[in-house]
């Protein structure tokens, strides 16, 4: 196993302990929350954990979580979560973050956005002092006039990418969207007014800027498992 391999196992190990019998919990999307899943079916199936009602964040998702027989709802039929966990692409030290380099921002935004607690599990490569200045913003967009949505992002990122298929066709989310990569040179310098900047534009669907969500952030270093708290 790579070192960044089990530095992920760590964090999504030390996630597990949040997680109580009989809650909702949402699961959210990437290769961290992937082994935080099949940890949690593992507990699950040796009888350590029981009654969860699992929200998914992605087909992915679901279908780990039901390959280990966890009972999965959605949104519709539950009101409030109990906890989500999931991982993030970059977390700065007030533990805001950009999350969606797994095509999966909205769906996690709309579960996370109903839990009373949000873990999220990272190994220490994700921390940054400036959001965007190592990965691109995702932003979801609808396939209608695609390209006009791109130009009016160029207008606020220094480089927007439409994502493409290794067959050269846009990728598609889950929600049967589109997705481009906007890039900061510099870094997002105001990323509370870039978020409803973004929204506000009639084809962009969500952005991966996760403001004010995380409770708490699992960071699995070299030297051990930090955990990072918000202080509001
Ligand atoms: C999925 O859409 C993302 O928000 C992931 O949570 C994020 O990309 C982190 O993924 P990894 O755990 O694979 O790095």
């Amino acid at each position: 196993m790579s070192d960044r391999q089990a530095l992920k196992q760590a964090a999504a190990r030390a996630a597990l302990k949040y997680v109580q019998s009989g809650m909702r919990l949402g699961l959210g999307t990437g290769s961290t929350t992937g082994i935080f899943i099949n940890l949690l079916g593992a507990k699950v199936q040796r009888g350590e954990l029981h009654d969860l009602l699992c929200v998914p964040t992605s087909e992915a998702s679901a279908q780990q979580a039901a390959s280990w027989g966890l009972a999965l709802t959605s949104l519709d039929h539950v009101t409030a979560l109990d906890l989500a966990v999931d991982g993030a692409d970059e977390v700065d030290p007030d533990l805001q973050m950009i999350k969606g380099l797994g095509w999966a921002l909205l769906r996690e935004k709309l579960v996370e956005s109903h839990a009373r607690r949000l873990i999220i599990i990272v190994d220490e490569t994700k921390l940054v002092t400036r959001l965007g200045q190592h990965v691109p913003l995702p932003v979801e967009i609808v396939p209608f006039a695609a390209m006009a949505t791109v130009r009016w992002l160029q207008g606020l990122a220094s480089r927007v990418e439409l994502c493409r298929t290794s067959e050269g066709e846009p990728v598609l989310t889950d929600n049967g969207n589109y997705y481009v990569h906007c890039y900061f040179d510099d870094g997002i310098v105001d990323a509370e007014a870039l978020s409803p900047q973004l929204n506000a534009w009639p084809g962009v669907v969500e952005n991966g800027l996760f403001l004010n969500m995380a409770t708490q952030v699992v960071v699995a270093t070299e030297d051990g498992i930090q955990i990072l708290e918000r202080s509001s």
